[in-house]
């Protein structure tokens, strides 16, 4: 997977490099999820693509931006769906982006997720690799150097719910604002990738993305941002379920499925767990 991996990194170089430069505008076209794709998702969309299809170890590739599988070596080993710039909306207001790669063995489903890896494109760029543990590189000087491994405590301080509050269901409610009496702090900027990695790098604590009236099968997209980042979750010591069970075990029918989801520390997913049980 080393090919994979150098590959990865030397996208997340180009992409940083057209997120300084580039424009931050709208295209004309919409996504599969109904986005408005922004110039810079079509871009580093772009990026991905060119670099990937050089990589004799891919099968075929998902993208957020794109609407169907696309085939690169028919003896390859890995399926890759990524998420080539998640959060890209906040570009313009210079908030923290990423990328997403969910790297799975004979088909798109969460039971076969192999690694994961994401890239945190922020005052500093890092790169996360999740294989059978968590690793965090820095690009410094242009090299990506090994910084630290990361592992969640048993429980944290942080709370980031997300979705739209007038569309929650009144459990989900009143269990965030329980988490909040308890002294969890508020941190959530709407990228969920330096949402999720705050969460990871402090310790811990709870990002939710719920079902939602309007969405009841919640926003966030299974393949290129809940699968990858539950693996990861789970490799750190942590947990990523769907309000009851471990969401890499929720079945893909489509590969642009979204999923409600939840990432936390042990005692944060247990206490979700305890309330939609009694609750859902
Ligand atoms: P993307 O920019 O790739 O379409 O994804 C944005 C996602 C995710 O990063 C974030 O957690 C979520 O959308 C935020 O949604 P809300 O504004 O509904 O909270
Ligand atoms: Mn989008
Ligand atoms: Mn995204
Ligand atoms: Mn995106």
């Amino acid at each position: 997977m080393t090919e994979i991996f150098d590959a990865i990194k030397k996208s997340a170089i180009e992409i940083k490099n057209l997120i300084e430069t580039g424009d931050t505008g709208k295209s004309t076209h919409e996504n599969s999820t109904g986005d408005t794709q922004l110039k810079l998702d079509i871009a580093s969309d772009e990026i991905i693509e060119n670099i990937f299809k050089e990589v004799s170890s891919i099968k075929a590739i998902v993208s957020e931006e794109q609407e169907e599988i696309i085939s690169l070596n028919k003896d390859g080993k890995y399926l890759i769906a990524y998420d080539p710039l998640d959060g890209s909306s906040l570009a313009d207001v210079n908030l923290s982006v990423g990328s997403i790669f969910g790297i799975y063995e004979n088909e798109f489903s969460g039971k076969n997720i192999v690694a994961s890896v994401y890239v945190v494109y922020g005052p500093r760029v890092e790169l996360v690799i999740a294989t059978t543990d968590v690793k965090m590189y820095r690009l410094i000087n242009n090299k990506f150097k090994f910084m630290q491994e990361i592992k969640l405590n048993e429980k944290g301080k942080l709370n980031a719910p997300g979705s739209t509050q007038n569309c929650w269901a009144p459990y989900h409610k009143k269990m965030i604002d329980d988490i909040f009496q308890d002294g969890y702090r508020l941190r959530y900027s709407g990228g969920m990738v330096p949402d999720l990695h705050q969460i990871l790098l402090k310790g811990g604590g709870l990002f939710s993305y719920p079902g939602t009236t309007d969405r009841p099968k919640g926003k966030l997209r299974q393949l290129f941002e809940v699968f990858p980042f539950a693996f990861v979750y789970e490799k750190a010591n942590g947990q990523a379920i769907d309000g009851f069970d471990r969401v890499l075990d929720v079945e893909t029918t489509h590969i642009h499925d979204t999923s409600p989801c939840f990432f936390g520390s042990n005692e944060e997913i247990n206490r979700v767990k305890k309330v939609y049980k009694e609750n859902a």
